[in-house]
């Protein structure tokens, strides 16, 4: 199918929506237009239609089976988008239960995307603006346990390139350092 597709995952709290939102800005305004996909808001229009979850922080916590029928449907509908695609989702989500591939094999091949881009920044920096957000139900856990995971979202990420080719880029989205996350990912979608 025609067009880029571009991943972009990271731990909640990294920042990623920020720096998408503002690259979507710069992108467009140099005449390169990309749609904004976001993976979980797919997941939850089904999960809210069936009243399994009333927000979408509940769905980390459901049935790993459930789950996983939600990724398959989310993914159906998003590889059938034409165009320049950004996807905002997750490498791995992490469950009461260990760590969900957030990208398993038939959602990885089904999208096969051109870009996976790992957002990352210090383990406090996110723990500081996890506590900052309110508009959120963002799991409390300590800056060794999302070093854990940002470790684990690597190795996954490792995982999707063997299966499709796609290239593994790293953006640091540092305090204060935003406009260079901005930056660096606008490149990437040029
Ligand atoms: P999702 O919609 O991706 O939510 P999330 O994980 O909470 O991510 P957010 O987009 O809210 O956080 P963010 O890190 O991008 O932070 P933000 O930009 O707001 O996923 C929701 C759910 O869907 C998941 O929990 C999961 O259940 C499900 N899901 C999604 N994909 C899935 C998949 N593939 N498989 C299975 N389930 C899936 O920024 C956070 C804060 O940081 C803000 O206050 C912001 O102002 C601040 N900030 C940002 N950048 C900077 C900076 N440079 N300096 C200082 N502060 C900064």
């Amino acid at each position: 199918m025609a067009g880029k597709k571009v991943i972009i995952t990271g731990v909640p709290g990294v920042g990623k929506t920020t720096v998408i939102n503002t690259a979507m800005e710069k992108i467009a305004a140099e005449g390169t237009p990309y749609q904004n996909i976001n993976f979980g808001s797919f997941m939850f229009e089904v999960a809210a239609a069936e009243g399994l979850v009333q927000d979408r922080d509940q769905m980390r916590k459901l049935d790993r089976t459930v789950q996983k029928r939600l990724q398959k449907l989310a993914a159906e509908k998003i590889a059938a988008i034409d165009g320049n695609v950004i996807i905002d989702t997750h490498a791995s989500v992490k469950t009461p239960n260990g760590y969900l591939a957030g990208l398993p094999e038939w959602v990885i091949t089904a999208i096969m995307p051109d870009v996976l881009v790992l957002v990352e920044t210090d383990n406090d920096q996110i723990l500081v603006r996890r506590l900052s957000d309110e508009s959120r139900v963002r799991d409390m856990e300590g800056a060794k346990s999302i070093a854990e995971h940002q470790e684990m979202n690597r190795a996954f990420a490792a995982s999707y390139a063997m299966l499709t080719g796609c290239t593994v880029k790293i953006i640091v989205n540092a305090d204060f350092l935003l406009d260079k996350a901005v930056e660096e990912l606008t490149a990437t979608l040029r």
